[in-house]
């Protein structure tokens, strides 16, 4: 793994990552995105795991939430603080498995299948369980992922084309391993002019089923899960989901004074 660090995929996408992303399906949602979390954010702070660019950030901060992240990758934050307001949002460099930010949070979130760039099971239990602890009483974690979908690969990979230019086209060269539920991939971008760009991403997936007992290790359980950011249902068919976590109460200790008092009614 030391040729890919939690940093890779964001230093070597930053100086692209906004305009590639503006073509992507999912950043068609980016305003459903804001008007969903800012509608459950509560009054207290907000923490973005995998802040990147400040694509969701920035316009919370616009709705007036006070927001926090977290990200692996200088080079992406930079491209946040170019924007206006970017400079404002307190970000802690670091794996984002470690929630290493002091304080507690009202809404803690993961869009855009960010959490699935933790590639080891253990380190995705180790985020939920941190997580939790960072949660206020009443908070939220809210989690947007894809559903796997083991069938895209023939015998282990998928090559596709991601945009065909006249003089540029960008594939995307991916290798699956089902044992791990992980997946080894590149965007390549080949330009007429000779020149060759390579940027990696690998990820770890769960389903749905797996998040949730994940989560309940965590001592978080599902409160609602969606299949888009416009609440739709979220239905065998989805491709992708919007689940929303809330913290399992502690069992209230039993009180000696009322067990006894029952215990003398019986009497
Ligand atoms: C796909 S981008 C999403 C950025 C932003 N949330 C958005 O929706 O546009 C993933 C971000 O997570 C960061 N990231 C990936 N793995 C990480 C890790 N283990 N710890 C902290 N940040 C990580 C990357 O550097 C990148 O900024």
């Amino acid at each position: 793994m030391a040729d890919y660090e939690h940093s890779t995929y964001g230093d070597r996408i930053a100086s692209v990552y906004d305009q590639f992303t503006s073509h992507s399906p999912v950043t068609r949602f980016t305003d459903a995105t804001v008007e969903f979390l800012a509608s459950i954010a509560g009054k207290r702070r907000v923490l973005e795991l995998g802040i990147g660019t400040g694509r969701i950030a920035l316009p919370l901060v616009a709705k007036g939430l006070k927001v926090f992240g977290i990200d692996a990758s200088e080079k992406m934050v930079e491209k946040m603080r170019a924007k206006p307001g970017g400079d404002a949002i307190p970000v802690v460099f670091g794996n984002f498995a470690d929630v290493k930010i002091g304080g507690q949070f009202s809404l803690i979130y993961v869009v855009f299948s960010t959490f699935f760039a933790l590639l080891t099971q253990e380190e995705q239990v180790q985020c939920l369980q941190r997580v939790a602890r960072h949660l206020t009483p009443e908070g939220t974690f809210v989690m947007e992922a894809f559903v796997p979908d083991p069938s895209r690969f023939d015998r282990g990979q998928r090559v596709g084309a991601l945009d065909v230019g006249t003089d540029r086209v960008r594939l995307e060269v991916t290798q699956h391993d089902p044992s791990t539920q992980s997946i080894r991939s590149a965007h390549v971008e080949l330009s007429e002019s000779g020149s060759i760009v390579l940027y990696p991403v690998r990820l770890r997936y769960a389903g749905p089923a797996e998040l949730d007992l994940m989560a309940r290790l965590a001592g978080m359980r599902l409160r609602a899960r969606y299949g888009g950011w416009n609440r739709e249902p979220f239905s065998a068919a989805s491709q992708s989901h919007v689940s929303v976590y809330e913290l399992i109460a502690a069992p209230a200790p039993k009180s000696p004074a009322r067990k006894s008092a029952s215990h003398r009614r019986r009497k």
